[in-house]
């Protein structure tokens, strides 16, 4: 298997916590995430059925709870597909309702002020 092609996207200035932004690398269309701190890189393309799934809100989602409560979480950390509305976890890539399908996520390394995502 052929190493890794590291590719420098972004500075972290560019990435504040919350922060978002769209890259192409090798012609393919890449998400950058600041998730609580952590950068994510994903394709830009929805499992479900192909939208730019990376212009969606990211907000939370609600969480388990008994009958009757709603309970709000996790804020800033689920991508919701403009298209249909489904929900990604960020942290995981996993959709949030069907867990076979998930995001396509990248490696990602910070170097100085420097964010570079692995192909
Ligand atoms: S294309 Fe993303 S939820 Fe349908």
């Amino acid at each position: 298997m052929p190493e890794p092609q590291w590719h420098t996207v972004a500075t972290t200035a560019e990435l504040p916590a919350g922060g978002r932004k769209l890259v192409s690398i090798e012609g393919k269309s890449i998400g950058l995430f600041n998730v609580h701190g952590e950068i994510v890189a994903v394709l830009d393309v929805c499992p479900h059925e192909l939208a730019p799934v990376c212009r969606g809100r990211v907000s939370g989602t609600t969480l388990p709870s008994a009958p009757g409560e709603y309970c709000w979480g996790r804020e800033g950390e689920i991508l919701a597909c403009p298209w249909h509305g489904w929900e990604f976890d960020l942290t995981t890539g996993r959709c949030l309702v069907d867990e076979k399908l998930r995001l396509r996520r990248y490696p990602v390394e910070v170097v100085g002020d420097e964010v570079r995502v692995a192909l």
